[in-house]
């Protein structure tokens, strides 16, 4: 089912969403960039994207060979044990982890797997949810033929 197709002649609805104020800037410079008339617009298009990743994502199956990178301030109360204790947990699909220490405060892992999808993309959720991880992305490609 195709995000547009849904939304054809839909009413439109109004909401309210409180962001922080340097993440509204950010954004209100990429849409000045990218020539959009109003900030409406630019964040239907951002909600279409994000729903078209999540769709994609959610329709990939078997196994796959896959990298999660992100990055999260370390000193966010109990981060970094619960990143430790995530990854304990799925041995079977985490192969190897690097990591680099970007500033005082900010780290970046890159996280490879290989295993079932499902339980890769599990590993990468489960890391996204916690408090303090700022940025993730998975990406993963076939080995099957
Ligand atoms: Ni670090």
């Amino acid at each position: 089912m195709w995000v547009d197709q849904m939304e054809n002649e839909q009413e439109l609805m109004r909401i309210g969403v409180s962001l922080p104020d340097n993440l509204l800037t950010r954004f209100d410079d990429i849409l000045a960039k990218r020539g959009y008339s109003s900030r409406s617009e630019g964040i239907r298009d951002a909600i279409r994207s994000y729903i078209r990743y999540y769709e994609w994502t959610s329709e990939v199956k078997g196994s796959r060979v896959g990298v999660i990178s992100l990055t999260y301030n370390h000193n966010q109360r109990g981060l970094v044990d619960e990143l430790a204790n995530i990854q304990h947990k799925h041995l079977d699909v985490i192969r190897s982890s690097l990591h680099m220490h970007v500033d005082a405060e900010l780290c970046m892992e890159v996280i490879m797997l290989q295993g079932d999808v499902s339980e890769v993309k599990l590993v990468a959720e489960g890391l996204m949810a916690l408090k303090g991880v700022q940025h993730l992305k998975l990406t993963t490609i076939s080995v099957e033929e």
